[in-house]
């Protein structure tokens, strides 16, 4: 397999088709607003929205507290378990159409309990709809539970006691929503308590906040991986820690170009974090909001970013692979998926 001898003819085709992991995707961020509409009537929910279109056209967003308002609202409609498995089977028909092979889906938990609806039913919902993506589609998958950041740190150690009965049902847990002002050291003693607990860390930062909280959601937290992430290139030395210690960051480029975090695709660092020797995987984080699944995230930052190369695909797609919390064989039968699609082109 000569990776460099691939023309930049076959890159869509190759991007498409590629064997892929996804590891930044909000579940709830996946309701599109058919579905909002779906589950409103059948659950009787009033929307402060008269139409689809009217939903969708006030998705212009000029940073992430301006899509988090909309998203928690849409998230409103999610009544019941089957809700739940509703919403998680479109993501997967979605996913698998993207030649995802494994997905690890964060969800927000408070999100739901504080309108009433119960841990069980969201997590019993959920959990049916990974099974069904394997059994239905072959789609292998996790659940990650996120912490809202703008919540306490009590309330997350609530949040957790709830979800204890059912550790068997998530594999890890993540921080997430707004994240200017609150530091990943907010969290420091819940995930302490998550890491005794043998889950997997991780920790959204550096998309709106500074460098400085990548470094402490590694110091603090001990996390495995960092979303986002693309602040980094602010502080050089973190960057090359990164690179060192080999820490996966999961970017979201039509995300960030949607809030705002760059300008546009062309001005996005995902090259220069890819020739940084960065772990970077591409995904969606939020598709229904941001205009695109994972693969709409790869051909269009392709597009835009000229120097990005057949060699660049492989690198991603097998970062994804690597960084996913999966047995060794899985990744090995995957990355050999993927190397044959390649050896092909
Ligand atoms: N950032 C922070 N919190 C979120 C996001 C995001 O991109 N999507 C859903 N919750
Ligand atoms: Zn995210």
């Amino acid at each position: 397999m000569n990776l460099d001898k691939i023309p930049r003819s076959n890159l869509e085709r190759l991007l498409r088709s590629m064997p892929k992991a996804e590891l930044h995707i909000h579940i709830e961020g996946s309701l599109e607003p058919e579905l909002i509409f779906t589950l409103a009537q059948r659950n009787g929910v009033t929307l402060a929205y008269p139409s689809v279109e009217a939903l969708r056209a006030a998705y212009a967003f000029t940073d992430l507290q301006s899509f988090l308002d909309i998203y928690y609202a849409g998230a409103s409609v999610l009544l019941t378990a089957q809700d739940f498995e509703d919403m998680a089977m479109a993501y997967f028909r979605r996913a698998a159409a993207d030649h995802v092979v494994h997905a690890e889906l964060f969800f927000d938990p408070q999100t739901h309990t504080a309108r009433g609806v119960s841990f069980e039913t969201v997590i019993t919902g959920l959990t049916r709809g990974c099974e069904r993506a394997q059994r239905e589609l072959g789609v292998s998958s996790a659940l990650i539970l996120c912490f809202l950041r703008h919540l306490s740190e009590d309330e997350a150690f609530a949040t957790l006691e709830e979800a204890l009965p059912y550790r068997g049902q998530f594999i890890g847990v993540g921080l997430d929503s707004s994240e200017r002002d609150h530091p990943p050291e907010k969290f420091a003693r819940v995930f302490a308590r998550c890491r005794e607990l043998d889950l997997h860390l991780v920790a959204h930062a550096g998309e709106e906040g500074p460098p400085a909280y990548i470094r402490s959601a590694l110091d603090v937290l001990h996390v495995e991986r960092i979303d986002h992430g693309v602040r980094c290139v602010e502080d050089p030395a973190l960057v090359q820690r990164l690179a060192r210690e080999r820490v996966p960051l999961t970017v979201c480029p039509l995300s960030n170009l949607k809030l705002r975090v760059f300008d546009t695709l062309a001005d996005h660092n995902l090259a220069a974090l890819l020739d940084a020797g960065l772990a970077v995987t591409v995904n969606s984080d939020d598709p229904a909001y941001f205009g695109g699944y994972i693969n709409r995230n790869f051909v269009e930052t392709f597009a835009a970013l000229p120097q990005l190369t057949p060699r660049h695909a492989y690198q991603l797609a097998r970062n994804s692979f690597d960084a996913s919390f999966v047995a060794d064989a899985d990744k090995q039968r995957w990355t050999d998926a993927l190397d044959a699609v390649f050896a092909a082109a």
